[in-house]
């Protein structure tokens, strides 16, 4: 029996190891890696550049007009491996990690414009199947028909040392307080948003991974995504 290429929508709070896992499960698997994280906090990073959204104020016009001159891409860069976001023709895979980029991000992706603009184009990427996808609406709303789905979290202090050691290791210099803030601050915004919330799909495996190891959660994904695999052929 044939295997059929599958999509996998892997959702969960910020800073979960959702791209560590879904980046290795799709180089396993031979499919498709899409960050949709990465895409939202272009659009942010696109938005502060037109200064629609300044401190923690969004004007909710200026950004709506500014999405038709927003173009976001996928490249595979050979160096690294891995496939990097674009915004209008340019790589911006360093530059929408950053600290200001975070903290504007939640208040551009709750945006429902914003959310319509990205969630189409995350729907096409994915319809020849054959993507892991990794996000916060992934399973509910962009692929609700997703083959598998994986709901990953972990305790917010965990969650805020794996994001410090992150920034730390790109050289950037923040304090352990300041970044738990962040990752409660995201979480609140996340999940109280009235357009896709994060929340969890009543047919999502969960992975609380707080005291599992990369590897451990690794080698569960891998079976569960071979067995739906088969299923479905
Ligand atoms: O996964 P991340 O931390 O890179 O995501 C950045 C922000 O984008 C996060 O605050 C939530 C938002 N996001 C979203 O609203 N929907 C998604 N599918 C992915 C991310």
């Amino acid at each position: 029996m044939g295997k059929s290429r599958i999509n996998i929508a892997i959702d969960g709070h910020s800073s979960a190891g959702k791209s560590t896992l879904a980046k290795s499960l799709a180089k396993e698997l031979n499919y498709v890696y899409i960050d949709t994280g990465a895409m939202y906090r272009a659009a942010a990073l696109h938005a502060m550049r037109e200064r629609s959204v300044m401190d923690a104020v969004v004007n909710e016009v200026g950004l709506r007009a500014g999405l038709d001159r927003m173009f976001l891409a996928f490249r595979y860069n050979p160096q690294t491996e891995q496939s990097e976001i674009h915004l209008n023709g340019v790589n911006v895979e360093k530059e929408i990690r950053s600290m200001e980029v975070a903290s504007k991000v939640s208040l551009v992706a709750r945006v429902p414009e914003v959310r319509q603009k990205l969630v189409a184009i995350q729907r096409r990427m994915a319809e020849a199947g054959g993507v892991v996808m990794d996000g916060r609406d992934i399973g509910t709303v962009v692929l609700p028909n997703a083959e598998l789905k994986v709901f990953m979290t972990a305790d917010p202090e965990t969650r805020a040392y794996r994001r410090l050691n992150e920034m730390r290791e790109n050289g950037k210099d923040v304090s352990y307080d300041e970044v738990l803030e962040n990752v409660l601050e995201r979480d609140r915004i996340d999940s109280a948003r009235s357009v896709a919330p994060l929340r969890q799909a009543e047919d999502a495996v969960v992975v609380d991974n707080s005291d599992l190891t990369v590897e451990e959660q690794f080698n569960f994904l891998v079976s569960l995504a071979r067995t739906r695999m088969e299923e479905d052929a």
